[in-house]
């Protein structure tokens, strides 16, 4: 027995099938609102849809099919679920009587009597059986078949399926009825996201980090422009930490190819990276048994009282909140008195312009004794964000390698353990890190986070607004992507040759996406490609669009009430001085 019960627009799309009294929930491909016919050209991919009117980009459409297995003879229905990848608006062409006519050269006593449609392309990307199993289309629509606006329940069977490791991120493309999950766990084959400036890239990274740290997860933000500054987490905590060097956290050799980063001037590199171990062996001894407290200082200052360079200020007594930048000063004069005590080997040139290299760098990179290592500051449950906007070019590019490898170490020896640790890792601004013309030194450490981490939980996200520039090598281990608006072909064609689900239609579509919006492709959504209105994250204040005008507005009405108050000020001494005469 069959009973169809319909009592609102939502239930209309379904119906219950009674068998032995159970009701089996079933879905129907149809609903009241049919956007236009399948037309003479159609594939199991791909069909031409005429309408009378175009049908936007983005639109989730199905059509109803049936056909019979070649096996069994059975005849079989199935529900073709797509999306309308391509529209266009056209004029039908006369071919009686008169020679064919182009529309460009139609005479105006034809307009009105010739009629207008559409076509479309409807990319279809699954096919529903009747007992509710997704599959990949294989069967083309037949001619003139009817095309409706996609169910909710049909869309929200792809879309929505919700288990513990999916979270949402946003509804699907004009339609706030279907809300989109992603699954956590497929991030272990990393993201990759991409879109011009001002897409939406990194509020998207603020949805996701927020949900995946209230899941208890550990989310980490190398935040190179300081995007992240006061990020306000919705369900999670967050941790800023401003980067600065630790000398005593970084390898020497590292922080020497920081210090002197031409390629060119070994010998300067083997003289401070000398320095470095030296100097950090003492400091590292006296830090530990003292920590960076008066006494230790003190100590640090006992030990280079002997010094022939020390300054005076050393000498004297520090106070507490001086006591990490005395220390950093001391520790330029141990490099200092280290690289002038070399003897022999070494040019009087060569020792000078390491000296400088010392401390120029010392001078102007944030440098600080106290800075935990990363590793140290992860907890779960945490968005962790490493603002590094007060680094230059090239200590962003060292401090992202010194900070991906101590990640992958740490991951890989807390699984040693058996405990481990699963984290997500985000690069903004990646094209600085692995562009595909220039070397990088973060790049070697990176492309090891992308093969390795996965076996450790280490998921990477990339993030950028210039696929172009990127090296593919790192993207090939990508699985799973946002594409937000990109309007350079170029741009384009690096993102579709990085992901064989992207197709050429789907990729002209994304110069027509708004802010926010984004095709989401990979592992992490499902088989199908979804295009999602990505939720807007209400505590992500910096990196906002700046409404430039008003602010020069507001220049201006602040200058005029200057102005105003000026001459009110002006008139009162005026009429004070007639009043008073020329008396002091
Ligand atoms: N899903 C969304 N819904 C509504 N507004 C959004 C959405 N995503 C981003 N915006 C708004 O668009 C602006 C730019 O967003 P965002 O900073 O995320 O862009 P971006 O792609 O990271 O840019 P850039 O490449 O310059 O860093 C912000 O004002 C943000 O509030
Ligand atoms: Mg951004």
């Amino acid at each position: 027995m069959k009973i169809v019960i319909s009592h609102s627009i939502k239930t209309f799309l379904e119906h219950y099938t009674y068998l032995m009294g159970k009701a089996v929930k079933q879905l129907i491909c149809r609903t009241p609102i049919v956007l236009g016919k399948i037309g003479n050209r159609a594939s199991p991919l791909l069909a031409e849809v005429v309408s009378p009117r175009p049908i936007p980009v983005g639109t989730y459409a199905t059509v109803e099919t049936s056909y019979e297995d070649p096996y069994s003879g059975d005849a079989k229905k199935l529900c073709l679920v797509g999306v309308i990848s391509s529209t266009s608006f056209r004029r039908s062409v006369p071919v009686s009587g008169i020679a064919l006519i182009t529309s460009g050269e139609l005479h105006e006593e034809f307009e009105g009597e010739l009629g207008k449609y559409s076509q479309s392309y409807l990319r279809f990307f699954a096919a529903i059986t009747h007992d509710m199993k997704v599959t990949i289309p294989r069967i083309p629509p037949p001619p003139d078949a009817s095309v409706y606006l996609a169910p909710t329940e049909v869309l929200s069977t792809l879309f929505s399926s919700r288990n513990p490791s999916s979270i949402p991120v946003g509804h699907l493309l004009g339609r706030p009825d279907v809300r989109v999950f992603v699954d956590v766990n497929a991030l272990a084959k990393h993201l990759f996201i991409t879109g011009t400036t001002g897409s939406g890239k990194s509020n998207t990274i603020a949805i996701l980090v927020d949900r995946i740290a209230a899941m208890g997860g550990l989310a980490i933000v190398y935040d190179v422009h300081g995007e992240y500054s006061g990020l306000l987490a919705q369900e999670a905590d967050v941790r800023e930490v401003e980067l600065a060097i630790n000398p005593l956290k970084i390898p020497p050799h590292v922080l020497a190819k920081m210090v002197v980063p031409e390629g060119t001037a070994t010998v300067q590199r083997r003289l401070v990276s000398r320095a470095l171990r030296q100097c950090r062996d003492t400091f590292a001894k006296v830090i530990e048994h003292y920590g960076l407290t008066e006494e230790g200082v003190k100590k640090l200052q006992d030990v280079f009282r002997r010094s022939t360079r020390l300054h005076q200020e050393f000498v004297e007594p520090v106070e507490e909140a001086d006591l990490d930048e005395t220390a950093v000063k001391l520790f330029v004069e141990c490099l200092v008195n280290a690289i002038n005590s070399v003897k022999s080997g070494v040019s009087d040139k060569s020792i000078e312009s390491a000296i400088t290299k010392v401390e120029e760098f010392f001078e102007h990179a944030r440098i600080s004794f106290v800075q935990p290592s990363v590793t140290e500051l992860a907890r779960p449950g945490t968005i962790l964000v490493l603002n590094a906007s007060s680094l230059d070019d090239e200590q962003r590019d060292y401090m992202l390698k010194v900070i991906a490898d101590e990640f992958l170490w740490s991951g890989k020896s807390s699984s040693v353990r058996g405990s481990p640790m699963p984290l997500l890792f985000v690069v903004e601004e990646a094209h600085l890190f692995l562009s595909a013309n220039r070397p990088s030194v973060s790049r070697p450490s990176i492309e090891r986070l992308a093969r390795e981490g996965r076996k450790f939980g280490i998921c990477l996200a990339l993030v950028s607004q210039r696929p172009r520039n990127i090296d593919l090598n790192t993207i090939s281990q990508v699985q799973n992507f946002v594409v937000m608006k990109l309007v350079q072909e170029s741009d384009q064609r690096a993102v579709m040759n990085a992901s064989d689900l992207l197709t050429e239609d789907l990729v002209t579509s994304l110069a027509t996406l708004a802010t926010g919006e984004a095709l989401l492709i990979g592992e992490w959504i499902g088989r199908f490609p979804a295009l999602v209105k990505i939720d807007k994250h209400p505590g992500k204040r910096s990196g906002t669009t700046p409404d430039i005008v008003a602010i020069w507005r507001e220049f201006l009405s602040r200058k005029a009430r200057e102005r105003t108050d000026l001459e009110m000020h002006k008139e009162v001494l005026h009429e004070l001085k007639e009043i008073l005469g020329d008396e002091p």
